[in-house]
């Protein structure tokens, strides 16, 4: 087979997902790509790994020819927050570097292109709950704006020259392995850290902010499940809303005390992040996924909270902590 390239392999999603590929696919299968970030030391171990600029056509169309690529999982990206603090970086990345990704693509016969969308392809005209797969869109952030033209961008040249471009949109993503920073839903990790090791987190969105959100295992799943999907199955190609639950900050912070009971929450709002949260949906409706290609998440809230405190507190054992807290499982509610 020809290899499977991951761009932004050293992110949240692209750290987790490359492994999974690798172990699909066989590791000298699959090409971990990164661009100024270290790529953990798992990835760079278990199989081959490059770094390219994803704004430079010759520099991708380079890794593409010598590295035999014939699938790209596009995952490099400017997140929300890191977007509004530099416009231009999100413009050159996430419109250039898309455009330049299906050029690419198209140039070289790739045969499928998988690109996360998100919920910050909407904006605050999109109604908030139960937000429907095609509705007003209208983002005011860059990362927003980029994530509407990747959609419409692949659904053109899937249209035009027959290039199979593929893209969920995510919620919030939620996992131990990556910490995220660059983005507005990153209180929901951040939380479990600050619990773990020091009992208290100050979140940056107000209390009652209400997103949807989703657990790391759902969204590799998620991945892999829409590029195997059967293509005349496909009414939609790159825009399709995929949901798991949704909560608020105190909502969490319930649900960590269940667990800790020390545990303590207060707010301290970041006047920017909290725009961009009020401007998204505070849930989906993923009924297109449903029907199309079978999409169904694995993960409840309880569970996520359980895996997540489980896994962050091996992680962090033995590292300097203010005040370490001991986590011990407890039974699922009705279960
Ligand atoms: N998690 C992203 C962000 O907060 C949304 O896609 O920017």
């Amino acid at each position: 087979m020809k290899r499977i390239l991951v761009t932004g392999a050293a992110g949240q999603i692209g750290s987790e997902l490359v492994p999974i590929l690798r172990e699909i696919y066989g590791n000298e299968n699959v090409v971990a790509a990164g661009h100024n970030t270290r790529l953990p030391a798992d990835l760079m171990e278990s199989g081959p790994y490059t770094t390219v600029n994803v704004a430079d056509y010759f520099e991708l169309d380079r890794e593409i020819k010598w590295n035999d690529i014939g699938r790209i999982y596009h995952l490099s990206s400017i997140l929300s927050a890191k977007g509004e603090q530099n416009p231009e970086l999100a413009y050159a990345v996430n419109i250039g570097g898309l455009k330049n990704v299906l050029d690419v693509a198209k140039g070289n016969d790739i045969e499928q292109v998988l690109i996360p969308s998100s919920i910050a392809a909407f904006g605050p005209e999109t109604p908030k709950e139960n937000t429907p797969n095609d509705t007003v869109q209208k983002p005011r952030t860059m990362y927003g704006i980029s994530k509407v033209f990747q959609e419409l961008l692949g659904q053109y040249y899937f249209e035009k020259y027959d290039l199979d471009v593929r893209g969920v949109r995510f919620p919030g993503i939620i996992s131990w392995k990556t910490e995220p920073t660059a983005g507005t839903t990153d209180y929901a990790v951040a939380i479990f850290y600050e619990a773990i090791r020091n009992g208290h987190y100050t979140s940056y969105l107000k209390a009652g902010t209400r997103l949807p959100m989703m657990y790391m295992p759902d969204a590799v799943k998620a991945l892999i499940d829409l590029g195997r999907a059967d293509s005349d199955r496909l009414k939609h190609r790159t825009d399709f809303n995929v949901a798991a639950f949704s909560f608020t900050p105190s909502e969490l912070a319930d649900i960590i005390r269940e667990r800790l009971p020390e545990f303590t929450i207060d707010y301290r709002i970041d006047p920017i992040r909290q725009a961009i949260a009020d401007s998204w949906p505070r849930s989906l409706n993923d009924s297109a996924a449903r029907e199309e290609w079978g999409w169904k998440p694995d993960w409840d809230l309880e569970m996520m909270a359980d895996d997540m405190l489980e896994k962050l507190s091996k992680k962090l054992a033995g590292r300097k902590v203010a005040k370490p807290q001991v986590y011990s499982p407890i039974s699922r509610k009705g279960v």
